[in-house]
């Protein structure tokens, strides 16, 4: 299979050692426009996007993680969500922001009731439980979107040969706390997901030389 998406998932692999140069920072703009094309469950976006350059790294390995992700990348991408707290607060500026837009969006749907609806369905979705029956909480419903939106900025990443890593393994309480104090975040808000950005002297240092995906006859059951 020859096909772009296709070829680019099969030639990404997470880079676990980056050789401290610099990405040039349209390259890291246009990994973040790929982010915010994500789809997200009825169109929340309800993510930030930090980018923490590379004056930053060391501040950030100190304050936000337990020193063992992979050393020298040039940037830093993190998506913070709303918290538990920030998602059903109604001065959320986030939730604002964003209930403002879509309701100028939905007035020029020509459907009147679908207008209706949606702009009902849009208030409840925001300020209450968003989707009750996924049985998680607004925090980690919010969270997974961002994974979405991690993916799109890997391959994006990956299209002008640009090396990252995704990082679940930031200390969320320790980067929270630090990202209050310096203002980055604010307390209705909380880590995600991280995406580390750079360079390879050796090609790429990934940690096996192999790329190990399971067998589609293992994954897959067609159900007819
Ligand atoms: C959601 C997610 C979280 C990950 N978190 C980390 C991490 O915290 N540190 C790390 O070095 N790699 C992390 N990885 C990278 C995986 O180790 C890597 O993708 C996996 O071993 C497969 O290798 P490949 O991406 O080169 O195919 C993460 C990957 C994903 C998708």
């Amino acid at each position: 299979m020859n096909k772009l998406i296709y070829k680019l998932s099969i030639s990404r692999r997470a880079t676990k050692k980056y050789n401290g140069e610099l990405v040039d920072e349209k390259d890291i703009d246009y990994i973040i426009d790929c982010a915010i094309q994500a789809p997200t469950s009825i169109g929340l976006q309800n993510f930030k996007i930090l980018n923490f350059k590379k004056t930053m790294i060391e501040n950030f390995e100190k304050n936000a993680t337990n020193g063992d992700q992979p050393k020298g990348a040039s940037n830093i991408i993190v998506f913070v969500t709303p918290n538990e707290k920030g998602s059903h607060n109604k001065k959320n500026k986030n939730l604002v922001y964003f209930i403002d837009d879509m309701t100028k969006s939905l007035a020029k749907m020509k459907d009147e009731v679908w207008k209706k609806e949606s702009s009902e369905l849009l208030k409840k979705y925001i300020y209450g439980n968003v989707k009750p029956e996924l049985h998680i909480n607004n925090e980690q419903y919010y969270k997974k979107q961002t994974y979405i939106a991690l993916a799109f900025a890997l391959l994006g990443a990956e299209e002008i040969n640009v090396k990252t890593t995704p990082v679940e393994g930031v200390n969320v309480n320790k980067f929270d706390q630090w990202a209050r104090k310096k203002g980055y975040i604010n307390d209705e808000e909380t880590f995600s997901v991280a995406m580390w950005i750079g360079k390879t002297d050796n090609n790429l240092i990934t940690n096996t030389p192999d790329r190990f995906r399971k067998a589609k006859k293992v994954i897959v059951t067609n159900i007819e």
